[in-house]
Protein backbone atom coordinates (compact mmCIF):
# COMPACT_ATOMS: atom_id res chain seq x y z
CA UNK A 1 0.00 0.00 0.00
CA UNK A 2 1.47 3.25 -0.78
CA UNK A 3 0.59 6.48 1.52
CA UNK A 4 -0.05 10.14 1.26
CA UNK A 5 0.96 12.71 4.07
CA UNK A 6 -2.89 13.04 4.04
CA UNK A 7 -3.32 9.75 5.81
CA UNK A 8 -4.93 9.77 9.46
CA UNK A 9 -4.30 6.94 12.21
CA UNK A 10 -7.47 7.42 14.65
CA UNK A 11 -6.23 5.99 18.36
CA UNK A 12 -8.61 6.01 20.92
CA UNK A 13 -7.72 6.32 24.48
CA UNK A 14 -9.54 3.44 26.55
CA UNK A 15 -10.77 5.77 28.80
CA UNK A 16 -12.12 7.61 26.66
CA UNK A 17 -10.84 10.26 23.97
CA UNK A 18 -9.03 9.91 20.55
CA UNK A 19 -6.89 11.34 18.40
CA UNK A 20 -6.53 11.77 14.77
CA UNK A 21 -2.68 11.74 13.63
CA UNK A 22 -1.57 11.99 9.98
CA UNK A 23 0.68 8.56 9.34
CA UNK A 24 3.69 9.66 8.57
CA UNK A 25 4.23 12.38 10.52
CA UNK A 26 3.90 9.24 12.94
CA UNK A 27 6.23 7.39 11.79
CA UNK A 28 8.59 9.98 10.89
CA UNK A 29 8.66 11.09 14.86
CA UNK A 30 9.51 7.37 16.16
CA UNK A 31 12.05 8.32 19.05
CA UNK A 32 13.21 5.08 19.02
CA UNK A 33 17.16 4.77 18.99
CA UNK A 34 17.13 3.29 15.81
CA UNK A 35 15.32 6.44 14.62
CA UNK A 36 17.55 9.09 16.34
CA UNK A 37 21.25 9.95 17.13
CA UNK A 38 21.12 8.94 20.58
CA UNK A 39 24.28 11.41 20.97
CA UNK A 40 22.72 14.53 19.44
CA UNK A 41 19.39 14.27 19.78
CA UNK A 42 18.69 14.49 15.82
CA UNK A 43 16.85 12.41 13.65
CA UNK A 44 18.52 9.47 11.90
CA UNK A 45 15.22 7.83 10.43
CA UNK A 46 14.84 9.14 6.74
CA UNK A 47 11.48 9.08 4.68
CA UNK A 48 13.17 8.89 1.88
CA UNK A 49 14.06 5.21 2.58
CA UNK A 50 10.06 4.32 2.75
CA UNK A 51 8.29 3.41 -0.81
CA UNK A 52 5.29 2.04 1.61
CA UNK A 53 3.55 1.93 5.07
CA UNK A 54 0.80 1.20 7.03
CA UNK A 55 0.03 0.41 10.82
CA UNK A 56 -0.77 -3.05 11.19
CA UNK A 57 -1.36 -2.86 15.01
CA UNK A 58 -2.11 -0.42 17.75
CA UNK A 59 -2.21 -0.47 21.05
CA UNK A 60 -3.22 2.65 23.04
CA UNK A 61 -3.15 2.49 26.77
CA UNK A 62 -3.09 4.64 29.42
CA UNK A 63 0.40 5.25 29.49
CA UNK A 64 1.12 5.47 25.47
CA UNK A 65 1.05 4.64 22.13
CA UNK A 66 2.71 1.20 20.91
CA UNK A 67 2.43 0.42 16.39
CA UNK A 68 3.71 -2.21 14.52
CA UNK A 69 4.11 -0.99 11.23
CA UNK A 70 4.35 -3.09 8.09
CA UNK A 71 7.79 -2.72 7.84
CA UNK A 72 8.80 -4.66 10.94
CA UNK A 73 9.53 -1.42 12.96
CA UNK A 74 8.06 -1.02 15.98
CA UNK A 75 7.65 2.46 18.06
CA UNK A 76 6.17 3.26 21.71
CA UNK A 77 5.41 6.92 22.36
CA UNK A 78 4.70 8.09 25.71
CA UNK A 79 0.98 9.86 25.98
CA UNK A 80 2.82 13.11 27.25
CA UNK A 81 4.58 13.53 23.35
CA UNK A 82 1.07 13.95 21.89
CA UNK A 83 0.09 16.61 24.26
CA UNK A 84 3.23 18.31 23.43
CA UNK A 85 1.88 21.67 21.19
CA UNK A 86 5.29 21.84 19.07
CA UNK A 87 4.52 25.65 18.63
CA UNK A 88 7.32 27.75 16.79
CA UNK A 89 9.12 29.75 19.51
CA UNK A 90 7.20 33.27 19.40
CA UNK A 91 8.57 36.41 18.81
CA UNK A 92 7.86 38.95 22.19
CA UNK A 93 9.01 42.09 20.31
CA UNK A 94 6.40 45.39 21.51
CA UNK A 95 5.92 48.63 19.91
CA UNK A 96 7.44 51.68 21.76
CA UNK A 97 5.16 53.21 24.07
CA UNK A 98 4.94 57.28 23.46
CA UNK A 99 7.74 58.18 26.38
CA UNK A 100 9.63 55.51 25.30
CA UNK A 101 13.34 55.97 25.05
CA UNK A 102 16.34 53.39 24.27
CA UNK A 103 17.69 51.50 27.05
CA UNK A 104 20.69 52.62 28.02
CA UNK A 105 23.32 50.01 29.28
CA UNK A 106 27.01 50.58 30.36
CA UNK A 107 29.80 48.99 28.27
CA UNK A 108 31.74 47.64 31.10
CA UNK A 109 29.30 45.91 32.93
CA UNK A 110 27.99 44.48 29.60
CA UNK A 111 30.91 43.16 28.86
CA UNK A 112 31.79 41.79 31.91
CA UNK A 113 28.32 40.74 34.07
CA UNK A 114 26.42 38.14 32.67
CA UNK A 115 22.97 38.88 34.40
CA UNK A 116 23.41 42.47 33.36
CA UNK A 117 23.84 41.62 29.76
CA UNK A 118 20.90 39.40 29.45
CA UNK A 119 19.07 42.30 30.99
CA UNK A 120 20.25 44.20 27.78
CA UNK A 121 19.62 41.82 25.63
CA UNK A 122 16.17 40.72 27.11
CA UNK A 123 15.37 44.45 26.50
CA UNK A 124 16.77 44.17 22.92
CA UNK A 125 14.48 41.69 21.75
CA UNK A 126 11.54 43.71 22.89
CA UNK A 127 12.38 46.73 22.01
CA UNK A 128 14.85 46.32 18.89
CA UNK A 129 17.16 48.87 20.08
CA UNK A 130 19.66 49.56 23.31
CA UNK A 131 22.44 52.36 23.83
CA UNK A 132 25.89 51.11 24.97
CA UNK A 133 27.84 53.97 27.30
CA UNK A 134 31.01 54.53 28.43
CA UNK A 135 32.36 52.52 25.79
CA UNK A 136 36.25 52.93 25.15
CA UNK A 137 36.71 55.54 21.72
CA UNK A 138 39.22 53.28 20.01
CA UNK A 139 39.63 52.16 16.72
CA UNK A 140 37.72 48.90 16.38
CA UNK A 141 36.42 48.84 20.11
CA UNK A 142 33.23 47.04 17.96
CA UNK A 143 35.12 43.87 17.72
CA UNK A 144 34.68 43.33 21.54
CA UNK A 145 31.03 43.49 21.02
CA UNK A 146 31.25 39.70 20.04
CA UNK A 147 31.27 38.37 22.54
CA UNK A 148 27.99 39.48 23.77
CA UNK A 149 26.41 39.53 20.17
CA UNK A 150 28.67 36.48 18.44
CA UNK A 151 30.56 36.84 15.34
CA UNK A 152 30.57 40.14 13.38
CA UNK A 153 28.33 39.37 10.16
CA UNK A 154 31.05 40.62 7.07
CA UNK A 155 29.46 42.50 4.28
CA UNK A 156 31.49 43.67 1.15
CA UNK A 157 33.84 46.96 1.50
CA UNK A 158 34.79 46.86 5.29
CA UNK A 159 34.31 44.53 7.91
CA UNK A 160 33.90 47.59 10.85
CA UNK A 161 32.44 50.42 8.57
CA UNK A 162 34.46 53.90 9.18
CA UNK A 163 31.59 56.70 8.51
CA UNK A 164 33.60 60.59 8.30
CA UNK A 165 32.65 63.16 5.82
CA UNK A 166 35.00 61.99 3.24
CA UNK A 167 34.61 63.29 -0.59
CA UNK A 168 35.49 60.04 -2.02
CA UNK A 169 32.95 57.70 -0.01
CA UNK A 170 31.00 55.48 -1.41
CA UNK A 171 27.54 56.29 0.35
CA UNK A 172 25.45 59.35 1.40
CA UNK A 173 26.41 58.23 4.56
CA UNK A 174 29.97 59.85 4.12
CA UNK A 175 28.57 63.30 3.05
CA UNK A 176 27.27 65.95 5.86
CA UNK A 177 23.38 65.58 4.04
CA UNK A 178 20.30 64.06 6.13
CA UNK A 179 20.12 60.58 5.98
CA UNK A 180 16.62 59.55 5.64
CA UNK A 181 15.18 56.34 7.69
CA UNK A 182 16.91 52.96 6.26
CA UNK A 183 18.27 49.92 6.69
CA UNK A 184 21.83 49.59 5.56
CA UNK A 185 22.34 46.72 2.70
CA UNK A 186 18.70 46.29 1.26
CA UNK A 187 21.03 45.51 -1.04
CA UNK A 188 21.93 41.90 0.02
CA UNK A 189 19.19 39.23 -0.21
CA UNK A 190 19.77 38.71 3.71
CA UNK A 191 20.45 42.22 4.73
CA UNK A 192 22.42 42.09 8.20
CA UNK A 193 19.47 41.97 10.73
CA UNK A 194 21.46 43.64 13.83
CA UNK A 195 23.91 46.77 13.38
CA UNK A 196 25.41 49.02 16.21
CA UNK A 197 26.75 52.25 15.30
CA UNK A 198 29.90 53.42 17.25
CA UNK A 199 30.55 56.72 17.73
CA UNK A 200 34.62 57.79 18.45
CA UNK A 201 33.83 61.33 18.62
CA UNK A 202 31.18 63.74 17.64
CA UNK A 203 32.16 67.63 17.89
CA UNK A 204 29.81 68.36 14.36
CA UNK A 205 27.27 69.89 14.97
CA UNK A 206 23.91 68.64 13.98
CA UNK A 207 23.95 65.22 12.84
CA UNK A 208 21.45 63.73 15.25
CA UNK A 209 20.85 60.00 15.38
CA UNK A 210 17.29 59.29 14.57
CA UNK A 211 15.51 55.64 14.85
CA UNK A 212 12.21 54.41 13.65
CA UNK A 213 10.14 51.46 14.85
CA UNK A 214 9.43 49.96 11.33
CA UNK A 215 7.28 47.21 12.22
CA UNK A 216 5.23 49.12 14.69
CA UNK A 217 4.76 51.34 11.68
CA UNK A 218 3.72 48.88 9.27
CA UNK A 219 1.56 47.67 11.86
CA UNK A 220 -0.64 50.76 11.63
CA UNK A 221 -0.27 50.83 7.55
CA UNK A 222 -1.46 47.55 7.48
CA UNK A 223 -4.87 48.18 9.21
CA UNK A 224 -5.19 51.79 7.68
CA UNK A 225 -4.08 50.67 4.14
CA UNK A 226 -4.51 47.09 3.40
CA UNK A 227 -4.63 46.64 -0.22
CA UNK A 228 -1.49 49.15 -0.66
CA UNK A 229 0.43 46.70 2.47
CA UNK A 230 -0.35 43.88 0.07
CA UNK A 231 1.42 45.34 -2.84
CA UNK A 232 4.60 46.19 -1.28
CA UNK A 233 4.75 42.91 0.06
CA UNK A 234 4.63 41.27 -3.61
CA UNK A 235 6.33 43.85 -5.99
CA UNK A 236 9.94 43.02 -6.24
CA UNK A 237 11.98 46.37 -5.74
CA UNK A 238 16.01 46.64 -6.87
CA UNK A 239 18.58 47.71 -4.56
CA UNK A 240 22.20 48.41 -5.22
CA UNK A 241 25.19 49.21 -3.52
CA UNK A 242 28.60 49.37 -5.30
CA UNK A 243 32.07 51.09 -5.86
CA UNK A 244 34.82 50.23 -7.89
CA UNK A 245 35.69 47.50 -5.86
CA UNK A 246 32.07 45.93 -4.99
CA UNK A 247 28.81 44.97 -6.72
CA UNK A 248 25.78 44.46 -4.29
CA UNK A 249 22.10 43.87 -5.46
CA UNK A 250 19.07 42.41 -4.53
CA UNK A 251 15.37 42.59 -6.31
CA UNK A 252 13.40 41.91 -3.15
CA UNK A 253 9.42 43.53 -1.97
CA UNK A 254 9.86 45.88 0.44
CA UNK A 255 7.70 43.79 3.13
CA UNK A 256 8.49 40.37 3.84
CA UNK A 257 6.14 38.21 6.17
CA UNK A 258 7.00 34.78 8.23
CA UNK A 259 4.37 32.04 7.43
CA UNK A 260 2.45 33.43 9.81
CA UNK A 261 1.79 36.50 8.15
CA UNK A 262 3.96 38.83 10.38
CA UNK A 263 6.45 41.14 9.45
CA UNK A 264 10.23 39.80 9.25
CA UNK A 265 11.72 42.19 6.97
CA UNK A 266 11.09 45.94 6.31
CA UNK A 267 13.74 46.42 3.26
CA UNK A 268 13.58 50.44 2.98
CA UNK A 269 16.05 52.41 1.68
CA UNK A 270 15.69 55.60 -0.25
CA UNK A 271 19.53 55.66 -1.38
CA UNK A 272 20.01 52.63 -2.22
CA UNK A 273 16.73 52.13 -4.37
CA UNK A 274 17.29 51.85 -8.32
CA UNK A 275 15.32 52.70 -11.04
CA UNK A 276 12.30 50.64 -11.87
CA UNK A 277 11.05 49.50 -15.08
CA UNK A 278 8.09 52.06 -15.66
CA UNK A 279 6.59 49.70 -18.57
CA UNK A 280 5.97 47.12 -15.80
CA UNK A 281 2.02 47.88 -14.61
CA UNK A 282 3.24 46.97 -11.30
CA UNK A 283 5.20 50.07 -11.31
CA UNK A 284 2.40 52.73 -10.74
CA UNK A 285 0.47 50.51 -8.23
CA UNK A 286 3.97 50.16 -6.15
CA UNK A 287 4.57 54.10 -6.40
CA UNK A 288 1.23 54.99 -4.58
CA UNK A 289 1.66 52.45 -2.14
CA UNK A 290 5.80 53.44 -1.59
CA UNK A 291 4.58 56.84 -1.43
CA UNK A 292 1.94 56.65 1.38
CA UNK A 293 4.10 54.65 3.45
CA UNK A 294 7.04 56.95 3.09
CA UNK A 295 4.36 60.00 4.38
CA UNK A 296 3.57 58.04 7.06
CA UNK A 297 7.25 57.15 7.92
CA UNK A 298 8.57 60.44 8.27
CA UNK A 299 6.02 61.71 10.28
CA UNK A 300 5.59 59.38 12.87
CA UNK A 301 4.67 58.45 16.10
CA UNK A 302 7.55 55.43 16.41
CA UNK A 303 10.43 57.57 15.81
CA UNK A 304 13.12 58.92 18.04
CA UNK A 305 15.82 61.60 17.72
CA UNK A 306 18.96 62.16 19.79
CA UNK A 307 22.90 63.24 20.17
CA UNK A 308 24.82 59.94 20.07
CA UNK A 309 28.30 61.31 21.94
CA UNK A 310 31.56 59.92 21.71
CA UNK A 311 31.75 56.51 23.76
CA UNK A 312 28.23 55.45 22.69
CA UNK A 313 27.00 52.73 20.97
CA UNK A 314 23.79 52.41 19.51
CA UNK A 315 22.46 48.58 18.64
CA UNK A 316 19.28 48.30 16.19
CA UNK A 317 17.50 45.17 15.25
CA UNK A 318 17.89 46.34 11.67
CA UNK A 319 15.10 43.77 9.68
CA UNK A 320 12.77 45.94 12.22
CA UNK A 321 14.23 49.36 13.40
CA UNK A 322 15.23 52.21 10.55
CA UNK A 323 18.34 54.53 11.61
CA UNK A 324 19.17 57.94 9.85
CA UNK A 325 21.20 61.03 10.33
CA UNK A 326 20.12 64.78 10.42
CA UNK A 327 22.31 67.21 9.01
CA UNK A 328 25.95 67.45 9.94
CA UNK A 329 25.85 71.61 10.23
CA UNK A 330 29.35 72.33 10.77
CA UNK A 331 32.88 70.65 9.85
CA UNK A 332 33.99 69.58 13.71
CA UNK A 333 35.53 65.89 13.78
CA UNK A 334 32.84 63.59 13.52
CA UNK A 335 33.97 59.66 13.52
CA UNK A 336 31.28 56.65 13.60
CA UNK A 337 32.07 52.97 13.09
CA UNK A 338 29.24 50.47 12.01
CA UNK A 339 29.57 46.65 12.31
CA UNK A 340 26.99 44.35 11.96
CA UNK A 341 25.74 41.08 13.65
CA UNK A 342 23.18 38.43 13.19
CA UNK A 343 19.66 38.46 15.58
CA UNK A 344 19.79 34.57 15.93
CA UNK A 345 23.14 35.02 17.89
CA UNK A 346 21.90 37.24 20.17
CA UNK A 347 18.89 35.39 20.90
CA UNK A 348 21.09 32.53 21.21
CA UNK A 349 23.18 34.48 23.80
CA UNK A 350 20.70 34.89 25.57
CA UNK A 351 19.73 31.43 26.09
CA UNK A 352 23.35 30.77 27.11
CA UNK A 353 23.56 33.74 29.40
CA UNK A 354 20.30 32.61 31.89
CA UNK A 355 21.95 28.97 31.59
CA UNK A 356 25.25 30.38 33.22
CA UNK A 357 23.11 32.55 35.40
CA UNK A 358 21.33 29.84 37.06
FE1 LIG B 1 23.01 53.44 7.64
ZN1 LIG C 1 11.94 3.93 15.51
Amino acid sequence: MTVSGSDLLEVRWPSGGELSIPLLWLRDSCPCPDCRVEQTQEKHFHLANLTSISAVKLDADEQGLCVQWSDGHKSYFERSFFESDYALPQRTWRAWSDDFLPGRYDFEAFQTNNGYAAQAISEFLETGVLIIENAPTEDKTLELMSKRFGPIREVLFERIHNVKVDPKGYNVAHTSLGLPPHNDFASYSWPPSVQVLHMLGNEAAGGNSTICDGWAVLEDFRRDHPQEFDVLCKVAVPFREFDEDNETYACEPIITLNPRGQVSLFRYSNQLMQIMDFRDPDTAVFYDAYHKLSRTLVNTKFSRSFRLNSGEMLVVASHRILHGREAITSSGYRHLQDAYFEHDNIRNMLTVLKRSHV
